[in-house]
């Protein structure tokens, strides 16, 4: 079982903007629902809140430091550790290989040690954000795949899907 992380990054390296996500990009939210489907999700108490509702066909994993956090149809936990346990046992009763990391930025810089793959839609654009995430370590991840994702009219941006996986 591998953890990955599944991440949209523009060029400049923002993924946010005032709580959601800075573009409009249909093609790639298909693409996200098809790779974590059936997976435990991993998510910041942001991210959820951006979503306002779980994913459904998934388990929903959220990390949160306030102790009286809940909410119908998600797991609360502590901390990336505690929710990767969970994640596991979850994918275990589920026979999933994969636990999804699907952020925001704080949950992506505390999880990064502990993911395998980063399943990255590179978006080509440079949007103003709140929100950036630090290049990944060229040393440390190797492309793996690359495709330019299929844009379609509503998609605001072009993008590419690519994967990296830990050379180290
Ligand atoms: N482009 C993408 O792929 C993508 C993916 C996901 C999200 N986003 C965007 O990113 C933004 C949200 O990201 P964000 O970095 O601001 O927030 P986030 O990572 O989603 O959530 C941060 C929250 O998680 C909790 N948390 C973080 N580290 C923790 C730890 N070590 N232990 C326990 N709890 C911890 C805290 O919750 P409490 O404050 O409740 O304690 C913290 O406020 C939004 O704009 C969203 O749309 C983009």
């Amino acid at each position: 079982m591998i953890v990955v992380f599944v991440v949209a990054v523009a060029e400049n390296g923002v993924i946010g903007r005032n709580g959601q996500l800075p573009w409009r990009m249909p093609t790639d939210l298909k693409r996200f629902r098809k790779v974590t489907m059936g997976k435990p999700v991993v998510m910041g108490r942001k991210t959820y809140e951006s979503l306002r509702k779980p994913l459904d066909g998934r388990d929903n994993i959220v990390i949160t430091r306030q102790a009286n956090f809940a909410a119908p149809g998600i797991h609360v936990t502590a901390s990336v550790e505690e929710a990767l346990a969970l994640a596991r046992k979850l994918a275990g009763a589920r026979k999933v290989d994969e636990i999804a990391v699907i952020g925001g930025a704080e949950i992506f810089r505390a999880a990064l040690p502990f993911a395998d793959r980063i399943y990255l839609t590179v978006v080509k654009a440079r949007p103003e954000g709140d929100t950036v995430l630090e290049p990944f370590d060229a040393v440390l991840w190797r492309e793996t795949s690359r495709e330019a994702l299929p844009q379609s009219a509503n998609d605001q941006f072009a993008a590419d899907f690519v994967v990296l996986d830990r050379a180290h």
